[in-house]
């Protein structure tokens, strides 16, 4: 008869048959299978205490508690350590040249207002100018006309928006534009503040009392899209940030450090920077 004693040797071995038994093919218990062991792997390696465990089973509890429609401190755990840019890494392979994805974040909306190009999203005026120029090409280096940029921001001090709807208009920071005929568009802003996630729910709690870091990069965020093309959801950063190595989402890359200019009188600023598309993948594969 086989060995059905649960043991440190097969613990891992016995709850993988059981999955495999009684799961239905398919994604969901393959990755339940490999979950279980290397959990089980985890857990002979640190030998966490009885009490340790439920220590751990209590700040996931309170991860959960702090999440719902409006805070995700699941997303926060998975940006912290670093998984969400890896999925996005593992999902958004692009070639050399291409505009590489970085994550989202929780401060985007997908109602923000279309505006003409040249156009100041700065709507209390608070800030130090910032004149925000970009093209959006294929790889081949070709204008792509009509695609659509989303972009949103922190104000100086480092908040969205929507952190602050009594004290920031609505909208604030907030634009979808529309490239011309070159691939080309424009418009005014003031600089971003860099800040840091949440601290206030478990998971900043848990990773700041290590001397976790916190903090993010100043950056702009980009959502583009265009027929045919993968869309871009990215971050420029502002290069001259001096926590730029340490972001705590692991979303710098070199491709997306931008040079924000100072003009003469040293009050207004620019950014130019240039967005790569690839085509679809399905369109890639029929030419
Ligand atoms: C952001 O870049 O806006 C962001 C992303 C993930 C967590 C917190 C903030
Ligand atoms: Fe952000």
């Amino acid at each position: 008869m086989a060995d059905i004693s649960f043991s440190e040797g097969n613990s891992a071995r016995l709850v993988a048959e059981r999955l495999r038994k009684h799961a239905e093919a398919g994604r969901l218990p393959a990755f339940m299978i490999s979950l279980v062991e290397h959990l089980h792997s985890l857990i002979r390696e640190a030998r966490p205490s009885a009490a340790d465990w439920r220590k751990a089973l209590e700040f996931l509890t309170d991860v959960g508690h702090a999440s719902d429609d409006r805070r995700q401190e699941w997303v926060l755990l998975s940006d912290l350590l670093g998984v969400s840019a890896l999925i996005e890494e593992i999902n958004t392979r692009r070639p050399k040249g291409a505009t590489p994805n970085t994550v989202r974040g929780p401060f985007y909306r997908a109602d923000a207002p279309r505006l003409p190009l040249g156009a100041d999203i700065c709507l209390d005026g608070v800030g130090v100018p910032l004149d925000v120029k970009g093209r959006v090409l294929d790889l081949d280096g070709d204008p792509i006309a009509g695609a659509t940029v989303e972009t949103w921001q922190a104000n100086g001090e480092g908040f969205y928006e929507n952190q602050q709807p009594d004290q920031q208009p609505e909208f604030n920071l907030r634009g979808v534009f529309c490239t011309d005929a070159g691939g080309g568009f424009h418009y005014r802003t003031v600089r971003p503040g860099g800040y840091a996630v949440p601290c206030d729910g478990p998971v900043g709690r848990m990773l700041g009392s290590i001397g976790f870091p916190l903090r993010r990069p100043a950056h702009l965020h980009f959502l583009i899209k265009a027929e045919g093309f993968e869309t871009i959801s990215t971050h420029v950063y502002d290069g001259s940030d001096p926590h730029l190595s340490e972001d705590a989402l692991f979303g710098v890359k070199q491709d997306l450090i931008g040079e924000f200019k100072a003009d003469e009188s040293g009050q207004r600023w620019s950014l130019d920077f240039t967005f790569v598309m690839v085509r679809a993948k399905k369109e890639r594969l029929a030419t």
